[in-house]
Order: C-alpha cells, then structure tokens, then sequence
C-alpha cells in the first residue's frame, strides 16, 4: 500500500524547467508516496498562473498553491513538512535563501525551514557559469552548507555553462526525487 504521511514542501523560482513541476516532480512524488505542498515565488507564481499550471497543481495536490503571503487573521494553509526542496532554485533564491532574506511566501518558508534545522532542505540551483563567477555565490553556497542544507551542485547535478549556451539541460528529475527518498525514506 502507497505510505502518504510523508509531506514535501516543493518550491519553485523562476528558472526554466519551472514551468514542468507538476509531470516531473509534483505527480511522481505524489506516486512515491508524498503529500506534496507548493510554494512558488512571486515571479514563478505569475509565470504559472499565466499558464494555468497553478491550478492543475492546486488540484492534483489537494493544496493552495502558495505564492502570496496568508492575512494575519487566516491560518497556514500548508501541513507540517517533513521535507524542504527548492527546485529550480534561481541565482537570486539562493542568495537571498543565504542571506536569511524572507520577501516572499517562498523565502520566508525556505528561511525558516533552514533556520530551523527540524527537516532536510534540499537546494537545487539551475545557475550559469557566471553566476558561478559572482565573488558572492562562493560565501552564500559556504553558508548554506554549513547550515546543513543539502546542495545539489557540481556537474553531476547541473552543468553550467555560459549564459544563454546550456539551451536543453533538463534537471535530473528522477534522481532529485531519489535525493528526497534517500533523506527521508517512505515510512
Ligand atoms: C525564461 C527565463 C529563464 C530563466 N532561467 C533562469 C535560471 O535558470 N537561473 C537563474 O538563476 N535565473 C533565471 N532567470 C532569471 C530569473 O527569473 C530572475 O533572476 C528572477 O528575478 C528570479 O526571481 P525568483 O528567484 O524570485 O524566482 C530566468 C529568466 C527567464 C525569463
């Protein structure tokens, strides 16, 4: 029998391969077992709602799809999660996720969720060549490693290459996946 008392919380940035979240990791995650919740930012959620993918979403996961932040007087529309993955995760995310900033629905979730150091954070940026080059991505990378986060980099994972050069690298979706089950196993 599928075991669904796992929750993953997915958050998505505004970086190609966004626009395939629900076939290659909503459905398949939902297929191995997780409840999943999304959380976009603003960008990835106009992006999504343009496409209506943000309500095929809604509806498959039996969840808002998040983008905006909830009024003070309503409560999370989100279960506690048992694991965090930020995929695609942007130059600008993942900086922003390092310095701790919390300007939207999404980072505030990722920033809290590393913060709190209570369920595995697992980062996937889909970054070019010079972003790597940027003399911040090197501390902001250090920082959330040494926070614990699980960093999916390195050309096992993701390639980068020369902006506007990496034209049809797809994300490894079913080992990202494979990453999540290793971490928090089906119970
Ligand atoms: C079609 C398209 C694809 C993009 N892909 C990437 C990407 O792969 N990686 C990245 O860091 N930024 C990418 N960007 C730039 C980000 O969308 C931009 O930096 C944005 O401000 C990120 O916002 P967010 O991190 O809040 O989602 C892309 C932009 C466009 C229009």
């Amino acid at each position: 029998m599928i075991d669904t008392t796992r929750t993953l919380a997915l958050i998505g940035s505004a970086a190609g391969g966004v626009e395939h979240i629900r076939a290659e990791l909503v459905e398949p995650a939902l297929s191995r077992g997780w409840r999943v919740a999304v959380t976009l930012t603003p960008t990835a959620g106009a992006w999504l709602a343009a496409s209506g993918e943000l309500d095929r979403i809604a509806e498959l996961t039996g969840l808002p799809c998040r983008v905006a932040s909830r009024m003070p007087s309503e409560p999370s529309p989100h279960p506690p999660i048992d694991c965090y993955l930020v995929c695609p995760a942007t130059a600008n995310t993942v900086s922003k996720l390092a310095l701790g900033l919390g300007d939207s629905q999404a980072l505030t979730t990722a920033v809290e969720a590393v913060g709190a150091g209570t369920a595995p954070v697992v980062v996937f940026p889909t970054v070019n060549a010079a972003h790597h080059r940027h003399p911040a991505w090197k501390w902001h990378t250090s920082a959330l490693q040494d926070a614990g986060v699980h960093l999916l980099t390195g050309e096992r994972w993701w390639a980068a290459h020369e902006p506007r050069s990496g034209l049809g690298q797809q994300i490894p979706w079913r080992r990202v996946l494979d990453e999540l089950d290793r971490l928090v196993p089906p119970r």
